[in-house]
């Protein structure tokens, strides 16, 4: 362990220096969609990277800060520039927003050493805005704490005041200043995009209509806060609603049966969307094929 924290500390001051030589400091452009590539200052990047939920919880504490920053320097060394993970903890234990507007400064500090951790490593972020499962469901809750009379969890892209908690969230995290690095969030280039909510789904409109205008809303507000970021939805990649796509349909043999409430075509045609993301479990969608077949559908 203590060999591979020198070698990374090591690859950090060369990193470093490389950087220095070559922009004057890291990350220092945003990285854009250009066509179907991604771009840096003109130059494509190819995002390779990784998932890890629980680097904001894992970096606000103290005994366990370490794990961040040993994921984080490695992660270049397998080749990832890319890596994905949560800005949101929404009620329950040891929460980012307890309660509506109510943030424990101790996680945000978290949230800051993960972007300041990624940026030293040269790694970009994604940084997801709020959870389907448990996130959709708190903060309904939350509405009807305060008197709305909601019935279902898919309240959440419909309900005026839960739309206008989650736009205070986006709004917070978007204008946070970043306690261990000065700089705002949104002029961050070490972020590589936002996404709007993590495996949206709305099976009480399977027509996709309502995920659809929630998409366009949010998009939207983003943008309008934030127009250097990239913005995706955070979709698993379902061909759905009413309207969905017969001919596209053919083509997917596994997920096309799965309207959620999503559509993979529509969804993303929104303006202020600028790339798509598709999520594979090929592990669970075919539980009992071998590895070969597994990894073949991919
Ligand atoms: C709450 O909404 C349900 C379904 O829309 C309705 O039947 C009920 O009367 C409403 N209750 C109140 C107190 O407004
Ligand atoms: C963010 O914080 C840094 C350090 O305290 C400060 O220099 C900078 O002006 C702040 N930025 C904004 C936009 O308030």
């Amino acid at each position: 362990m203590a060999n591979k924290q020198l070698v990374c500390a090591l690859l950090w001051v060369l990193a470093l220096i490389g950087s220095i030589i070559e922009h004057g400091e890291a990350a220092s452009d945003f990285v854009k969609a250009d066509g179907t590539s991604f771009a840096v200052n003109g130059e494509s990047f190819y995002p390779n990277g990784f998932n890890a939920y629980w680097l904001m919880s894992k970096g606000s504490k103290p005994s366990e800060m370490d794990k961040v920053s040993r994921a984080l320097c490695q992660a270049p060394s397998y080749g990832m520039t890319v890596v994905r993970t949560w800005a949101f903890k929404d009620g329950g234990y040891r929460p980012l927003q307890s309660s509506p507007g109510v943030y424990n400064e101790d996680m945000f500090k978290g949230l800051d050493f993960v972007i300041s951790e990624a940026k030293k490593y040269g790694l970009r972020l994604i940084l997801s805005m709020v959870n389907n499962f448990k996130g959709k469901r708190q903060y309904v809750e939350w509405a009807k704490q305060r008197g709305e009379n909601l019935t279902s969890e898919d309240d959440f892209y419909t309900n005026y005041l839960v739309k206008t908690f989650y736009k205070n969230h986006v709004k917070t995290i978007l204008l946070r200043n970043n306690t261990k690095t000065g700089v705002v969030y949104k002029d961050d280039p070490s972020i590589m995009a936002w996404e709007l909510i993590n495996e949206g789904r709305c099976k009480s409109d399977l027509s996709g209509r309502t995920m659809q205008a929630w998409i366009e809303e949010m998009a939207g507000y983003v943008k309008a806060i934030d127009s250097e970021h990239l913005l995706e939805v955070g979709l698993e990649g379902f061909f759905g609603g009413l309207d969905q796509d017969q001919e596209a349909i053919q083509y997917d043999s596994f997920a096309s049966s799965r309207n959620v409430g999503s559509d993979f075509i529509s969804n993303n045609q929104i303006h202020g969307i600028d790339f798509a993301t598709i999520h594979l479990y090929p592990n669970l969608w075919i539980p009992h094929a071998d590895d070969a077949t597994q990894l073949s559908f991919f």
